[in-house]
């Protein structure tokens, strides 16, 4: 189960709603996958995935109006982490059937919430308009 905690928000009101909408559908996917409930994995993860390009949209956009000096470097990021997402979309397709696809789908998608909002998102913490939504 991962949580936002306070030091992980952005004090962006649009951003920060995307980042807590993430970290809703990870925990709900990572759910199912301890419960047993795989049936819907595939369709889940495929709205997570989509939620995330969206997300990555919006940021980028946003990082453009407020001027910050990395915005080339943070959409180059964002790539990697999209090609990421076509192996959570694999493992994801597996899931029903096969125990390790569930154990990698899990871990990817932690390491995937890790790597954008957690660690490379507060790069830019202090270069957006908090006032801003
Ligand atoms: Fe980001
Ligand atoms: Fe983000």
């Amino acid at each position: 189960m991962v949580e936002l905690t306070e030091t992980f928000v952005l004090e962006c009101a649009e951003l920060d709603k995307d980042h807590k909408r993430l970290v809703e559908m990870v925990n709900d996917i990572t759910d199912d996958i301890d419960k047993g409930v795989t049936g819907n994995c595939n369709s889940k993860v495929l709205n997570f995935v989509n939620f995330a390009k969206e997300h990555f949209s919006r940021e980028e956009k946003l990082l453009k109006k407020n001027g910050y000096p990395e915005a080339a470097k943070h959409h180059k990021h964002h790539q990697t982490l999209i090609a990421k997402m076509e192996h959570i979309q694999e493992f994801a397709a597996s899931a029903e059937t096969n125990q390790l696809a569930c154990v990698s789908l899990k871990r990817e998608l932690v390491y995937f919430l890790m790597d954008d909002l957690i660690t490379t998102d507060m790069d830019f913490k202090d270069h957006i308009d908090s006032d801003q939504d």
